[in-house]
């Protein structure tokens, strides 16, 4: 462990060292060695898997990245794919406002772009759903532009390494200012991965491996001995808590009720099963009073799902009837397809309270 007082200052150079040893092999990715061999990236591939990577971890992005290209291998692809076959494969990565962004930028890109991904920030940034993070994450990965790129790894490695105290949020501007300085004309899209995967594999949250990084010569946290204290986070404000009722009606056929929610709003355009609002009011509705329609609804427990501004409740309620009933907006999905449907993950909680094997049919 370094012990010196003095430090050198801060420089891309180790890092992309570091990149070419260390470097994660991610299915989207064109690492040092495929670039060498002159394997160029695929703005598509960088553009679908920097979407799917927000508020998301690699692992859990991989199936889904793997599915969507199997499925759709060119943006034209995607652009003309039916929003709920989008929906459906998006279901369970959350924040479904982007998936149905990512159609409108596909449609945009092949309208108005001939297919052909623009390869500036500005430009990236005039299309759907494309905001300063993917527009400089992709300009930098797939066309090598000097872009800035930050996410939580990112905020975390350039905190420690200049032992920013000014709490995040309000830390952004300073850090991305830092970052932009870090990153160098060359290699800029290698500079912000090695970042990345630096701070997912060396520079984690908790007991970070000071002694294998590349900027242990220069990181002021860890010179003051306590890396984990950066980065320095605002008090968090305890979430609201809403409530509600879901109702699993399944016929003797293995049928299963599901809705489908509006368009706009939280998870709007994708799959439920009937439930009643979701309440910040603690006598909210939670009883049989409010199913679809009068059987003799039996509780099964409560289902917990943490979304961005709230914590929902749902009772849950199940019922066993013999053949289907009509209900307005309604339809009935056999059990064994519940797989392709467009569920959030709350409502595949939902389900599995009321039918523990739902989701666990095989597809092939
Ligand atoms: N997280 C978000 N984007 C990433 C990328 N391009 N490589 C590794 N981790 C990431």
């Amino acid at each position: 462990m370094m012990t010196s007082t003095t430090l050198d200052a801060p420089a891309a150079k180790p890092l992309l060292h570091w990149y070419d040893r260390h470097h994660r092999d991610l299915p989207w990715r064109v690492s040092p060695p495929m670039a060498a061999r002159g394997i160029k990236a695929d703005p598509y591939r960088i553009w679908l898997s920097e979407v799917m990577l927000q508020q998301t971890t690699v692992p859990a992005v991989k199936p889904y990245f793997a599915n969507f290209l199997a499925r759709w291998p060119t943006v034209r692809d995607l652009a003309d794919a039916p929003t709920e076959d989008v929906m459906a494969a998006w279901a369970g990565l959350g924040y479904y406002a982007r998936a149905r962004n990512l159609k409108k930028c596909a449609e945009a890109v092949t309208r108005d772009h001939d297919g052909i991904f623009p390869d500036t920030e500005d430009g990236l940034k005039s299309l759907p759903g494309i905001g300063d993070y993917t527009a400089a994450a992709v300009a930098a990965i797939a066309f090598n532009r000097q872009a800035a790129v930050m996410d939580g790894n990112v905020e975390r490695v350039i905190s420690r390494l200049y032992a920013i105290a000014t709490p995040l949020p309000a830390a952004k501007p300073l850090m991305k200012q830092k970052v932009a300085l870090l990153t160098p004309k060359d290699r800029p899209g290698d500079f912000a991965q090695a970042m990345m995967d630096l701070g997912a594999t060396i520079c984690t949250p908790k007991r970070p491996a000071c002694s294998l990084c590349p900027f242990n010569g220069s990181c002021e946290a860890l010179r003051l001995h306590d890396p984990e204290q950066f980065p320095v986070k605002a008090a968090k404000k305890q979430k609201p808590i809403r409530q509600g009722a879901a109702f699993i009606a399944v016929t003797e056929d293995g049928e299963v009720l599901l809705r489908r929610r509006i368009e706009s709003g939280l998870l709007g355009g994708m799959t439920e099963v009937p439930t009643t609002h979701w309440t910040a009011r603690i006598d909210g509705e939670t009883s049989a009073d409010a199913a679809p329609f009068p059987a003799a609804w039996e509780p099964c427990g409560t289902v917990t799902h943490v979304f961005t501004h709230f914590e929902l409740r749902l009772s849950i309620h199940r019922v066993a009837i013999a053949s289907r009933i009509q209900v307005d907006n309604g339809w009935w999905e056999p059990v064994t397809n519940l797989d392709s449907q467009a569920l959030p993950t709350v409502m595949k909680k939902a389900i599995t309270a009321a039918i523990p094997l739902a989701f666990k049919h095989a597809k092939d």
